[in-house]
């Protein structure tokens, strides 16, 4: 399952070749390593509107250097981690200037895999030229993105008005190296529950205390989900059909976690799962849909059971188990339900209609509920791109190789980026992070 076209570019005649034929070299990725600082370096702040004072100071509550002070002071030499730029204050298209004066000296002094993050207020939130301004963000962040190169990546952050002090979970997220195949998002932060977030006192264990269930945890990207939320403190209870079932339960024996053998489409399957999680546990604070099928044919050719089977298990499942463990009270206050979508649901894809309805399905799941929901409890979603597990594997090999060149990193994700995304969602200062679809893709040339 590695990537057969990177290690190839990174071999002294791969390096010749590529060089020659001017090929993309990917970027060998930095990734989190447990118990290491968040940045490895400094985080430049610079823009001016609501955020801007407050920045440097909402950094070092992360233990992140950040510095306002990025031109002469620093003889103009200083290299940076990540650039900050609050761009709430921009009111007018001429206004927009500020970003190419902010970025254009500082991308030359970025250290490699470096994090950009724009600060905007959500265009609907103001009006006429402000308006304006706000959405071109957009434009120029998933530019700077696709510019970036060398592992980087850059992001729009819309924070509402009254949002300004819900921002810390999701900065420690896009500034460290656990977003390395995030890129070209835009994220919205609202006010909803903010008063229901609950502080994190400790940056290396934000979960500690909280219980999550994980389905389909006994490999591939589900079990990396439930690594990453275990280490993040969680109790971690796994889920997945009969014919996993050691698998299952050898990697939940070594998170010291708990384990039901389960299908999820079985009838009484969300009525089990919450008496499951009542009796053991007295609720779940972290829901993740994780547990998902292919069946492709294309539609001219797709049988019944082709069709059933995939949208019963990436659908239907997570919309009957969530219905019910909010209704009978299960998910506790600021719990987090998130849905595992798929950038197929986005863009489509040939011979996925099945698919790629249910993880469309999935983000209405987001849409609908995500305004629904109380006492701080949170839906979200991410839309993995190409990552590289059992269910990629059995791609062809021709088509899976170009696949996964079709992204700014030019190469696969891993199933530790996509838990990465979850870990963030389910923190529990991320309570005004609600409703949001991120696409973990490196991002792809591929759907809006
Ligand atoms: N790998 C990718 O590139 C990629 C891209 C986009 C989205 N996704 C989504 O990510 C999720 C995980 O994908 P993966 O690549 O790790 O797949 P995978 O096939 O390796 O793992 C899926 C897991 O779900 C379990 N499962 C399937 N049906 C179940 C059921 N009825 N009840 C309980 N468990 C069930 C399987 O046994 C398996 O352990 C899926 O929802 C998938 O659609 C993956």
């Amino acid at each position: 399952m590695s990537d057969f076209y990177q290690g190839f570019t990174q071999s002294a005649i791969g390096k010749q070749v590529t060089r020659l034929l001017g090929l993309p070299t990917p970027a060998t990725l930095e990734r989190y390593a447990e118990g290491a600082p968040l940045v490895d370096g400094t985080v430049a702040v610079g823009g001016r509107g609501r955020l801007a004072e407050s920045l440097v100071g909402i950094l070092d509550t992360l233990g992140i250097a950040a510095t306002d002070e990025t031109g002469a002071d620093t003889g103009g030499e200083a290299r940076f981690k990540g650039l900050v730029f609050d761009a709430t204050g921009l009111t007018s298209s001429a206004d927009l200037v500020a970003l190419r004066d902010f970025f254009t000296p500082l991308l030359r002094r970025l250290d490699p895999c470096p994090r950009v993050v724009v600060l905007g207020t959500p265009p609907e939130q103001v009006a006429d030229g402000e308006r304006v301004a706000q959405r071109a963000l957009e434009g120029f962040t998933r530019s700077l993105g696709k510019e970036i190169g060398r592992g980087g990546t850059v992001q729009l952050v819309y924070v509402a008005d009254g949002a300004e002090g819900a921002v810390q979970s999701t900065l420690a997220f896009l500034l460290s190296p656990k977003s390395a195949y995030v890129s070209g998002q835009v994220i919205r932060i609202g006010a909803h529950g903010a008063t229901d977030a609950e502080p994190v006192d400790d940056w290396l264990r934000p979960l500690e205390g909280k219980v999550a269930l994980v389905t389909g945890a006994s490999r591939g990207i589900g079990e990396q989900i439930a690594r990453v939320l275990h280490r993040d403190g969680a109790t971690v209870v796994g889920v997945d059909v009969p014919q996993a079932a050691s698998e299952l339960q050898g990697v939940m024996k070594g998170l010291d976690g708990d384990h039901l053998v389960l299908d999820i489409t079985a009838k009484d399957a969300p009525q089990r799962l919450a008496h499951h999680l009542k009796t053991e546990h007295g609720g779940v604070d972290v829901v993740v849909h994780n547990a998902g099928i292919t069946r492709d044919k294309k539609l001219a050719n797709m049988a019944e059971d082709r069709w059933e089977s995939v949208i019963a298990v990436n659908l239907t499942a997570p919309e009957r188990i969530t219905r019910e463990l909010l209704d009978q009270g299960v998910i506790r206050p600021n719990g987090r339900v998130v849905g595992v979508a798929s950038i197929a649901g986005i863009a489509g894809n040939v011979g996925q209609t099945n698919y790629a309805a249910s993880k469309a399905g999935v983000i209405g799941l987001v849409d609908s509920l995500a305004d629904e929901l109380t006492d701080g409890i949170t839906v979200n979603a991410v839309a993995p791109g190409f990552i590289i597990t059992q269910m990629t594997a059995a791609v062809p090999f021709a088509t899976r190789e170009v696949g996964q060149r079709l992204n700014a990193m030019a190469q696969g994700g891993l199933p530790v980026d996509v838990a990465e995304t979850i870990a963030w969602y389910a923190n529990p200062a991320s309570t005004a992070v609600n409703g949001n679809v991120v696409r973990v893709c490196g991002q792809m040339m591929l759907g809006a």
